[in-house]
């Protein structure tokens, strides 16, 4: 069969009701929003970009398997399907359960982190990134220059700067713990790392005697990017790619919600035996015994199956189809988005798109706001309020300013996406009517989450 139309490769057996507002509706709800759309009853939302993270539809298998969860407080059956489900993946030694990705961070960097040490990767997740610094770290970014310029597509735009990374390794080498690299490197825009650029990672860390470790929350769609973009990968299987990208890194940090097929849960897991029970030791203290790390056993089920749904090939080439698609639509109407398209998302380049609005009036707010009242969709800031405030309480625009728009798996249809495309393209022909804004209040760290705006008239 040769038919070019690449179709949802499953079929709905459960739906849940949209809810349809008013223009006026959503005016008065983001109002009562401090217009944070984080601060939104997602009731009020109609199509949620918000995150792809825990917002993916489960399989029917997966349901199923959740009948099967073990609940015992130690020992769990079903942490022990958990635990063989990842090393097969993965092939580290210690599987750590967490509740989420962070509870990983956390855990990893309290153990292993000392004030005054870097932690470079390619970009840091915001998460990630306060991780560190609440250690007394430094958060480094060191992708490479490409992935900073959101109009140059590049194949891999996002690799770690490898020479970068080799200066800082001989120049700061006591100060650096470990390197970390981001699969799909989510803050430059769901860019794919290439297995070249792991191997050569690799490479460096082995010279200079450093851990290597993944941020694995989306490598999946890592591995199906390297198999369709990376010479010699055509042939393999995505799970055979996402095994050699664990084999070359001692440990991974992991959010299951994302390419876990998950709607919560993650794990740590590494190779060395006396960080690890650091890390056990701290787990108990605040996720809960080893086997089961801050979740039911039937989470660890629904992961345990998550992780062999999302490497099938059919999944994986639906879900970058889908997201290219988007990005396609949006291109050919002249908004200027991160090129090449990312996995899990479309990143509109917001800077580029409003630029009668400075980045200290944040122009990627602007766009959330206006993408949410006109058309009740909810997207993600990704620029100076994420990232623009310093440890130090200053200001300053961040690398870029985009706006998100990700995509839960296994949610939405083709008629979701063509509605989010013209939305889309209305609110950029509102161009110079959309006003930048200011903040009236906002939390210490993790600003973003919790802000209260105010429209600069
Ligand atoms: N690392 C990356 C690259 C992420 O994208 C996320 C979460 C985390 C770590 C933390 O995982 O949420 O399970 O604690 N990203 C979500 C997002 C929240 O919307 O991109 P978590």
């Amino acid at each position: 069969m040769s038919f070019r139309t690449i179709i949802e490769p499953f079929r709905i057996k459960s739906v849940d009701a949209l809810k349809f507002t008013r223009r006026d509706e959503r005016e008065a709800a983001l109002d009562a929003a401090g217009r944070n759309v984080f601060l939104l009853h997602a009731d009020d939302v109609l199509v949620d970009l918000l995150t792809d993270s825990g917002t993916g539809a489960m399989s029917a298998a997966q349901w199923g398997a959740l009948m099967q969860g073990d609940e015992s407080y130690a020992g769990s059956r079903s942490f022990y399907r958990f635990r063989d489900a990842v090393q097969a993946l993965t092939g580290f030694t210690h599987i750590i359960p967490t509740h989420q990705g962070r509870a990983a961070e956390r855990i990893l960097f309290h153990t292993i982190l000392a004030p005054g040490q870097i932690v470079p990767n390619n970009n840091h997740f915001d998460t990630t990134r306060a991780n560190i610094e609440v250690e007394g770290a430094e958060a480094l970014d060191l992708v490479i220059p490409e992935g900073r310029i959101p109009a140059t597509p590049h194949p891999f735009k996002g690799n770690i700067d490898l020479p970068a990374l080799e200066r800082l390794l001989e120049s700061h080498r006591d100060r650096v713990p470990l390197v970390m690299v981001t699969v799909t490197n989510n803050s430059g825009g769901g860019q794919p790392v290439s297995l070249e650029n792991l191997r050569a990672v690799r490479a460096l860390c082995n010279r200079y005697q450093k851990p290597f470790f993944l941020d694995a929350c989306r490598f999946a769609e890592n591995a199906y990017f390297i198999k369709l973009r990376e010479p010699g990968q055509a042939n393999r299987t995505p799970r055979e790619i996402a095994q050699e990208m664990f084999s070359l890194a001692d440990g991974c940090t992991m959010s299951a919600k994302k390419d876990g097929l998950a709607n919560i849960g993650g794990f740590l897991a590494m190779n060395d035996d006396a960080w690890a029970e650091r890390a056990r030791n701290l787990l108990i203290l605040t996720e809960g015994f080893p086997t089961y790390g801050g979740l039911a056993g039937y989470d660890l089920e629904a992961i345990a199956r998550g992780l062999e749904e999302v490497v099938e090939e059919p999944y994986l080439r639906y879900r970058i189809r889908s997201t290219a698609y988007l990005g396609e639509k949006l291109t050919a109407g002249g908004v200027p988005i991160i090129q090449p398209p990312g996995g899990h998302a479309i990143y509109i380049d917001a800077r580029a798109l409003l630029p009668h609005i400075p980045p200290l009036e944040y122009p990627g707010i602007a766009l959330v706001n206006a993408l949410y009242v006109e058309a009740g969709i909810r997207a993600a800031e990704i620029g100076t309020v994420m990232f623009g405030r310093h440890p130090d309480g200053t200001e300053s625009p961040a690398a870029m300013d985009l706006v998100r728009l990700a995509i839960p798996r296994r949610v939405y249809t083709q008629s979701h996406i063509d509605y989010v495309a013209e939305a889309v393209l209305h609110v950029a022909s509102l161009g110079r009517s959309l006003r930048g804004y200011r903040i009236t209040a906002s939390a210490a760290v993790l600003r973003h989450f919790t802000a209260q705006f105010e429209r600069v008239l």
